[in-house]
């Protein structure tokens, strides 16, 4: 063929796959389908199972064979998945495709950052370009549907899932699980290379009482809508094809059976279409929440609240059946179960495209690429007192310990099964790679971050001695966050503090790097070290990355998407707290333990501890200063129906290039609900060559100053408002406006 023609005709393919469906035709599709539905039929497209093992069973065949699954998670291996949609596809009665599902959370082959490392980018584009990657790795292995973004809110380092989360604040949070949506699902659904996103866990899941997993929630629905729903807003308006039901009550009521939260928020406000499926048996956990008698009972509550599919436990195909036969569940409410799923499974184009042959996926250099940069964004330096780093040429041999220095599994993080240990770049092997092994001695001190011994100590002292600097891996092993890995300590674990203690007294210069799924608290071990860079669980690349960072071959760029407490006691603990009515002052910071207590104010503090955090929201530390100046506002008043621009210089006063996060922040000063200290209210990430300055601009608009009422309602009110351009939640240039 011509090679223009063949041009042509690729082109033209690629966009038939590219564009959508048109709504009206998936629409008239669903229905026709439905009508041919028995309800068996229909109760089998409600049905999540996870029972799907290499090789399929025979039993599970049959199932498929006979309608039985609308769907599988985490199960099978791609040519299972494979054979398994041939069944259904030509030896079910209606041929309806299955539906893979499974936890892409922060990669699949090649693992990125895990979310809250990757929300320290502040980096949309990077982050909906990281979940792009990992959609193109699940969806050549036969997976349509990820269980992510997590976009709970997460005020407290205790929950083992803040790892998963996007942080502390609701606009940061919305912005990249909106960007994670993006790229899991592409420009269109129905590319075979698009994944869909699902938003979860609705709602709350984040609150859980004392930091406890599964714990109950209790939340004023003014906190709930502004605080805890706003991401799932955002990612609702970036078309999330899929929401997910979580695991706690809230207000007493299981999400899993919440019409609130379901049907008034979900379907009537967010004009939702998309599928909602529960969590894993959260539907006859309600027998547990003492909400439900037992599983009839969970299924009837579950689908009348609009829980369209029921993850692994079995109470719908159980019970279903029989509860719509005797009146309890209305076939309405099944068939719009079933519309929601069918829609889905037309919108992604299963019914379109041919199986896909079974094909197992390696990790691209694009891939690899992609997971180092977000490796280097996510790290945040936060202390360089010394001006230690980066390590410069005076640092002939460089002494590597600690338990977190080679631990490929580890560095990928909770969530990480697919995962593949042999691309991990561990930052030992970077270091090697990059300095050549003659500079490079190294000595892990302990087994792993729970270790209680001190066998290894002497070997990391005389490696610590024999080198110029000395770099320690501290941290979390990967099994210490996620799911169920809830911490009522926030310390290094094991005996870390002594191998620190052990290894500064050496005299050798210290560089702590920290590897963790949560803020820790390591107030002691910052001050013995020089330098402390905060990686999170870093994924594949986080080895080359953190190397780099620290040899000054990239500037460290990450801010912190949630507040560092000084010690647990003072959890929960985030910038966007209200004033209080006795709001303490600077002055007023805590009296270290066993000192005589002189009594102060009596303001809201702690007589034993700062009120303030260690580091606070947004912190982040560069290898170049910025100075913030100049503050204007378009003008004095804002007009209900007008805006103004907030703008600030940003001077790089350093003498290196780097990125800064500037961010922008608002208060409503007066209000009939007090609000709080501060609310971000837009970020810019901006290159600035040493000593260049940049006027940065965040439009305003009075819909950015609304907020809950009383009655629960978005309103703004007039009044004066204060701004500022900052660096972090604590600093910043700041002026005021009214709004009129
Ligand atoms: C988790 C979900 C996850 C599901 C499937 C549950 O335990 O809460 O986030 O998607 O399991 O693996």
């Amino acid at each position: 063929m011509h090679s223009f023609l063949w041009t042509v005709l690729v082109a033209l393919l690629a966009g038939a796959v590219l564009l959508a469906e048109p709504q009206p035709d998936v629409d008239r599709r669903v229905e026709a389908l439905l009508a041919q539905m028995n309800l068996e039929e229909k109760i089998g497209q409600m049905s999540q199972s996870t029972s799907m093992s290499t090789p399929i069973s025979d039993r599970i065949k049959a199932e498929i064979r006979s309608g039985r699954w609308g769907s599988f998670l985490n199960a099978g291996s791609p040519a299972d998945r494979a054979e398994a949609q041939r069944i259904a596809m030509k030896e079910s009665r209606l041929g309806i495709p299955l539906l893979f599902g499974r936890d892409v959370i922060h990669g699949y082959k090649t693992i990125f950052p895990i979310p809250l490392g990757q929300a320290a980018t502040w980096d949309p584009e990077l982050v909906e370009r990281a979940a792009r990657e990992a959609a193109h790795e699940a969806a050549t292995e036969g997976i349509r549907w990820t269980f992510a973004p997590m976009m709970d809110i997460a005020r407290d380092p205790r929950w083992g899932r803040v790892a998963e989360s996007l942080g502390e604040d609701p606009y940061l949070a919305g912005t990249l699980a909106a960007a994670m949506v993006r790229g899991y699902q592409g420009r269109s659904l129905a590319d075979p290379m698009s994944i869909a996103a699902c938003a979860k866990h609705f709602a709350a899941y984040g609150a859980a009482e004392a930091g406890r997993d599964y714990n109950s929630v209790w939340l004023p629905e003014i906190l709930l809508r502004e605080i805890y729903l706003e991401p799932f807003r955002a990612a609702r308006e970036a078309g999330v094809a899929t929401f997910m039901t979580s695991f706690n009550t809230l207000n007493g009521v299981p999400a899993t059976a919440n019409r609130f939260l379901l049907r008034d928020i979900l379907r009537a406000e967010w004009k939702y279409d998309g599928m909602v499926v529960s969590d894993y048996e959260s539907v006859t956990e309600m027998i547990r929440h003492g909400t439900a008698r037992d599983a009839r009972d969970a299924a009837r509550e579950a689908v009348t609240a609009g829980v369209d599919m029921e993850m692994v436990s079995t109470s719908y195909f159980d019970h279903l059946k029989s509860l719509v036969e005797t009146g309890q569940v209305k076939v309405a409410d099944i068939d719009s179960a079933v519309r929601n799923i069918l829609r889905l499974k037309f919108r992604l184009g299963l019914f379109d495209h041919p199986i896909p042959a079974p094909r197992e996926v390696a990790a691209t250099p694009g891939s690899l690429e992609a997971a180092e940069r977000a490796a280097t964004e996510s790290a945040i330096l936060l202390k360089n007192e010394t001006g230690l780093l980066p390590l410069g040429d005076s640092v002939r041999t460089l002494a590597i310990v600690g338990p977190l220095a080679d631990s490929r599994v580890d560095q990928m993080g909770t969530w990480s099964m697919d995962g593949r240990p042999e691309y991990v770049e561990t930052p030992l092997a970077a270091f090697q790679k990059l300095l050549g092994n003659g500079r490079v001695l190294y000595a892990a001190g302990l087994k792993n971050s729970r270790d209680l011994g001190r066998e290894g100590f002497p070997a990391a002292v005389d490696t610590a001695r024999r080198a110029d600097a000395v770099v320690l891996f501290l941290g979390e092993e990967q099994i210490l966050s996620g799911e169920a890995r809830s911490r009522a300590f926030l310390n290094l674990p094991g005996t870390q503090e002594a191998l620190v203690d052990a290894v500064s007294a050496t005299g050798k210069p210290v560089v702590v790097v920290i590897m963790a799924g949560r803020p820790l608290t390591f107030h002691d071990v910052a001050g013995k070290a020089g330098a402390v860079l905060y990686t999170w669980h870093p994924g594949t690349m986080g080895g080359p990355a953190i190397a780099k960072l620290l040899l000054g071959r990239a500037a460290p760029s990450g801010r912190l998407p949630i507040t560092f407490p000084r010690t647990v006691g003072q959890v929960p603990i985030y910038y966007a707290h209200l004033n209080t009515g006795r709001p303490p002052s600077e002055r007023e910071l805590g009296i270290p333990a066993g000192n005589p207590v002189q009594p102060q104010g009596y303001t809201s503090k702690y007589i034993d501890v700062d009120f303030t955090p260690e580091y606070p929201f947004g912190f982040g530390l560069s290898y170049t200063t910025f100075e913030y100046s100049d503050l204007r506002i378009s003008s004095p008043i804002l007009q209900g129906t007008g805006s103004i621009t907030v703008s600030a210089s940003v001077t790089n006063s350093g003498s290196r290039e780097a990125v800064e996060t500037v961010q922008f922040y608002i208060r409503d000063l007066v209000a009939s609900v007090a609000q709080p200290v501060r609310k971000l209210k837009g970020f810019e990430r901006v290159l600035l060559k040493p000593g260049e300055r940049r006027t940065v601009t965040f439009p305003l608009h009075p819909a950015d100053l609304a907020f809950y009422n009383e009655q629960k309602r978005l309103v703004t009110e007039p009044g004066r408002f204060q701004v500022w351009i900052a660096p972090d939640a604590a600093r910043g240039v700041s002026g005021e406006f009214e709004l009129r």
